[in-house]
């Protein structure tokens, strides 16, 4: 096979990847990408690009593998704190305000989980600061984590963390809002605000909190943030499930909770 004629099946399996699970392969760098290719490959025993697609259409829990291969997940809590000081004083004190803790928060490539649940700590420190623990236990506010890694999604749905995970975290915060001993687990009143599902960040434009336009992100800092008008369920109890854009949609956890009457309007 001829180097082009090689580019050109790395460049058609990359956009069958792309289109199938809305991963941008183009974000990363070919070296990696081709290495990475190159570990599924081998275990699957094929050689060649176009091999390894014809086994994706035979085999869709490839994609599966192949993604979890691809992906990046390095994460901890408060990552980079000066970002997350910088919302949460004034945008978010002045959001929960507003809002009176009806805020939506969107971790679009959550990781093992440590986002989604550093901007819970964020949202109770703020309503701790106002005096607010009380609104905070029963407030309508909601944190969507969602990654298109499978690993990553079970892991934020254990939400069980090592020592190391909070290594950038205040400790006092760490102490107030976790069990004390590893693997350690956020407390119930950060765990009831945090919905897991899968998404792929770029198979829909739309935050899966709300069907408004909204900034997201993969990397470092952080969460879609969003305030949203309420309105009245349209179903009677239909479940809050935070995506209908979302075009993959497999939930991946339990822990959707029951409308409560009230419900995110676009
Ligand atoms: C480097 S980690 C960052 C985790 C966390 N946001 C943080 O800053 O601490 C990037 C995460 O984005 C996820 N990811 C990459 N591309 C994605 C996409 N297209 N849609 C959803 N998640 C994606 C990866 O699986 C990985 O878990």
């Amino acid at each position: 096979m001829t180097a082009e004629q090689d580019e050109r099946a790395f460049h058609a399996l990359t956009q069958k990847v792309s289109a199938a699970r809305g991963l941008r392969c183009e974000a990363y760098k070919e070296k990696c990408l081709r290495r990475r290719l190159a570990v599924r490959m081998r275990a699957r025993g094929v050689h060649t690009f176009e091999a390894y697609g014809r086994l994706l259409d035979e085999d869709t829990s490839e994609y599966d593998r192949l993604l979890d291969a691809l992906t990046i997940n390095v994460t901890k809590f408060w990552r980079n704190a000066g970002t997350w000081q910088a919302l949460s004083d004034p945008y978010l004190r002045e959001l929960w305000r507003a809002r009176r803790g009806d805020v939506r928060a969107w971790s679009a490539g959550c990781a093992s989980g440590e986002e989604p649940y550093t901007v819970a700590v964020a949202l109770a420190e703020v309503a701790r600061a106002l005096g607010e623990e009380a609104v905070f236990a029963t407030a309508e506010a909601r944190i969507d984590a969602t990654d298109v890694d499978r690993e990553s999604l079970e892991r934020t749905a254990a939400a069980q963390f090592p020592d190391s995970a909070f290594a950038e975290m205040p400790a006092d915060l760490a102490r107030r809002y976790f069990t004390a001993v590893a693997p350690r687990r956020p407390l119930p009143v950060l765990q009831r605000l945090v919905r897991v599902r899968r998404h792929s960040g770029c198979a829909a434009t739309t935050s899966p909190a709300s069907r408004l336009p909204s900034l997201r992100t993969t990397s470092s800092c952080a969460a879609t943030w969003s305030s949203t008008s309420t309105g009245r369920c349209r179903s009677a109890c239909s479940r809050r499930s935070p995506t209908r854009s979302c075009r993959e949609g497999s939930c991946c956890s339990a822990r959707s909770r029951r409308c409560s009457g009230r419900r995110a309007s676009a």
